[in-house]
């Protein structure tokens, strides 16, 4: 997918270029993710921006225990993008069953068995929805908070521009640094302890791996964003068993994304710092990243 996306980035990026004012989040590190993973899946284009919105709304579930839930009596916003989204993809679903098989992931999961056994519908919607909000809420973040930290590390934007291929350095200090995903859970399936606390079983562990990430023990000078450091310890994309599915995906587009604009992107500046940010407590992320530019090359 290398080339498709190396493509959709120029042509995001040649819309900067009569911009004098370019937000770097809705001009690139949205449109990039949301349109890989739709055309992936087989998403037609026109809907793209239908779910836009839902899937925003549904994010603010994996916040968990962030305030949006106080029961205000009012109906969460994220439980009206959640049944709309399911609502959608289950009607994309019923309609692609029923026409010919085409080159996309829908098709192969409509097609995928398992020993005999196959998907039942309900399992095929949620798998949709699930690779369909992971795979862009999420990259959306890796892209912004990169660009936002080569922004402030001019040093480090230079070194990029002059050597590319230190691209996947800096998406792996970035996951360190500024991960896209902060925290997740588990639940305890015996009596366990952590430091100081006993956490007795079916309790639940809230993990904060952007935390961890700090600690000097893992990473030396841990509040200090550095692409050359020697060795870069992580848990951006969890760990174990459920280990991201799309790391490879979400890499390759942050690595494009970002030397492409190191590349193309002259005298960028930003223009607020720091810039507003989404009231997701999970997702971090910026709402826009409007920065100034000398012009785009080509
Ligand atoms: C920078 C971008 C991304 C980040 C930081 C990220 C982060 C994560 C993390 C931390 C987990 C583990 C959750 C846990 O253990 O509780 C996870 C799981 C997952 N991710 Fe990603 N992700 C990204 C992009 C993507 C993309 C592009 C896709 C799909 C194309 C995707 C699909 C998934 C799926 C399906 C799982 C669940 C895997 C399982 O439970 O077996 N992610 N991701």
């Amino acid at each position: 997918m290398e080339d498709s996306i190396a493509r959709l980035i120029g042509h995001y990026l040649d819309r900067a270029a009569d911009q004098e004012t370019y937000d770097v989040l809705s001009g690139l590190a949205y449109p990039l993710p949301v349109t890989v993973i739709c055309r992936m899946l087989g998403v037609p284009q026109a809907d793209e921006q239908l779910f836009h919105r839902w899937s925003g709304q549904l994010t603010r579930q994996l916040d968990g225990f962030s305030d949006h839930y106080d029961g205000n009596g009012q109906t969460p916003e994220w439980v009206h993008g959640e049944v709309e989204l399911h609502r959608y993809v289950n009607e994309l679903v019923a309609d692609r069953r029923g026409s010919p098989r085409r080159d996309d992931l829908i098709s192969e999961l409509l097609a995928a068995q398992d020993g005999g056994d196959v998907l039942g519908h309900d399992e095929l919607v949620s798998t949709i929805v699930l690779l369909l909000v992971a795979g862009h809420e999420t990259t959306v973040n890796l892209i912004a908070n990169g660009v936002l930290a080569l922004l402030r590390n001019p040093g480090r934007l230079a070194a990029l521009r002059a050597d590319p291929t230190k691209a996947s350095a800096v998406v792996e200090e970035i996951l360190r640094y500024d991960p896209p995903v902060q925290l997740t859970a588990r639940v305890a399936r015996e009596d366990l302890r952590a430091g100081n606390a006993t956490v007795p079983a079916g309790g639940l562990v809230i993990l904060l791996l952007a935390a961890a990430h700090r600690d000097p023990e893992a990473n030396p000078d841990p509040d200090r964003f550095d692409p050359a450091r020697e060795r870069v310890r992580h848990l951006g994309f969890g760990f174990g068993p459920h280990f991201c599915l799309g790391a490879p995906l979400a890499r390759l587009e942050g690595r494009l994304a970002l030397a492409a604009f190191a590349r193309r992107v002259r005298e960028p500046e930003l223009i607020a710092d720091p810039p507003p940010y989404r009231e997701h407590l999970n997702l971090r992320g910026v709402s826009e990243l409007p920065i100034g530019h000398a012009g785009v090359t080509r």
